[in-house]
C-alpha cells in the first residue's frame, strides 16, 4: 500500500532580500514517510520549515528540488485533494460571515448539495463544539474559536488524510484536550492526520511516530516509545533494609542517594548498571528493593538536545 505522505529529499529555497535576492534554504532534503493510519508529529522550534513542509504539500508553495506525495500522487492531483484536509497555520476567513454560512460555503466546494449541505457543515461543528455561535459574524469570535472553525474546515470533506499545523494554537486547556479527543477520533475511523507542533506534550499524548526538524533538517525520527527507550539515563531505586555497609556500597555508586527513613534509601545509579546487577547486589546485602524504575529523557529533554546538536552542526559548515 502506497503511503498516505511521503518526502524525497524535499528543498525548499527562499529568495531573501530586497536589491540582491540570495536563497535562504528553509526546507533540507527532507525524507519521510507517513504511513496510512498513522498519527504523525511534525515537532521543531520556531522557523524550523515545518509550515514550509506543509505548505508544499498543499500545493501552496513549490519546492526548489525533491519530490512529495501523497497516496502515491503527486501534490496537486486532484483525486488526492479530494481526500486531504488541511489547516492553515493562520485561519482567514471572511469574517462578514457566520460559522454556518462558511461551513456551508465550504461542504459546497466539496461537492455537498441541498440538505447534505447544512448536514455536513452542521456535524463539523458539533464536533469542534461551536455551539449557538455558530450564527454569529466570525468577526465576533475569539483566536481559539476561530482555530476550531478552522478544524471544523480542515474536517468538511471527511477527508483520509488531515493535515493540521499547529492544530492546537489559541487553544485553552480544554480546547487542547476537546482536539486531542477529535485526533484521537479521526485515528480511530481510520484517518491519517499530519500535524506540526513545538508543543511536546501533544506529540505525547497522541502520536505513534514523530519526526523532529531543527533548522530545515530532519534531526530525528520515530516511534516516541523506541527513542525514549534509548534514552535511558538511569535507575531510580528504592531500597528497604538498608544496612550501613550497603549504604556505603550504594553511595560509592550513586548520582544522587535519599535517606526516606526506616531504613529505606532512593538511590538514583547511572544506566551502566543493569537493574539485575542492582537487584543482586541488594539482596546479597540481605536488603530488598521496593522499586525500580528507569530514568528517561522526556521528549522535552530530546528536543532541546536535538536542537542544539544541529546547531552546532550548522556552526561547524
Ligand atoms: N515566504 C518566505 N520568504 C522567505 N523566508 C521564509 C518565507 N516563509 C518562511 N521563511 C523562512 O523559512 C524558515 C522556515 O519557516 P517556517 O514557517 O516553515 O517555520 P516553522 O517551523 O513553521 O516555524 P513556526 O514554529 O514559527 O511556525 C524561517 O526561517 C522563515 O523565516
Ligand atoms: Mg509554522
Amino acid at each position: 500500500m502506497a503511503a498516505a505522505l511521503a518526502t524525497d529529499d524535499l528543498t525548499k529555497d527562499y529568495r531573501v532580500g530586497f536589491w540582491r535576492t540570495r536563497p535562504y534554504r528553509a526546507l533540507d532534503a527532507l525524507t519521510l514517510q507517513v504511513q496510512p493510519g498513522e498519527v504523525f508529529g511534525f515537532l521543531g522550534p520556531n522557523g524550523a520549515g515545518k509550515t514550509t513542509t506543509l505548505k508544499i504539500l498543499m500545493g501552496l508553495v513549490f519546492p526548489t528540488s525533491g519530490r512529495a506525495e501523497m497516496f502515491g500522487r503527486p501534490v496537486g492531483d486532484l483525486h488526492v485533494k479530494r481526500r486531504l484536509g488541511y489547516l492553515p497555520e493562520q485561519p482567514y476567513f471572511y469574517d462578514y460571515l457566520t460559522a454556518e454560512e462558511l461551513l456551508i460555503y465550504f461542504a459546497g466546494l466539496f461537492g455537498y448539495r441541498g440538505a447534505d449541505r447544512r448536514a455536513r457543515a452542521s456535524a463539523v461543528l458539533d464536533e469542534v463544539e461551536i455551539g449557538a455561535e455558530r450564527r454569529r459574524p466570525l468577526r465576533t469570535f475569539s483566536k481559539g474559536m476561530l482555530q476550531r472553525v478552522g478544524i471544523a474546515q480542515a474536517l468538511v470533506n471527511d477527508p483520509e488524510l488531515v493535515i493540521l499545523d499547529e492544530p492546537m494554537s489559541g487553544l485553552d486547556p480544554l480546547g487542547r484536550r476537546a482536539v486531542r479527543a477529535l485526533i484521537l477520533a479521526l485515528r480511530d475511523r481510520g484517518s491519517t492526520v499530519f500535524f506540526s507542533s513545538h508543543v511536546l506534550s501533544d506529540a505525547e499524548a497522541l502520536c505513534s511516530r514523530v519526526a523532529i526538524l531543527a533548522r530545515g533538517r530532519l534531526v530525528t525520527e520515530g516511534r516516541l516509545a523506541e527513542m525514549l527507550e534509548f534514552q535511558v539515563r538511569g535507575w531510580d531505586v528504592v531500597v528497604a533494609g538498608v544496612t550501613p555497609a550497603l549504604q556505603a556500597a550504594l553511595a560509592a555508586r550513586a548520582t544522587r542517594m535519599t535517606a526516606i527513613g526506616d531504613g529505606r534509601c532512593a538511590v538514583e545509579l547511572p544506566s551502566m548498571y543493569s537493574p539485575e546487577t542492582i537487584a543482586a547486589d541488594v539482596a546479597s546485602a540481605g536488603a530488598s528493593i521496593v522499586s525500580i524504575n528507569p530514568i528517561r529523557a522526556t521528549l522535552e529533554d530530546l528536543f532541546v538536545q536535538q536542537v542544539a546538536d544541529a546547531a552546532r552542526q550548522v556552526e561547524r559548515r
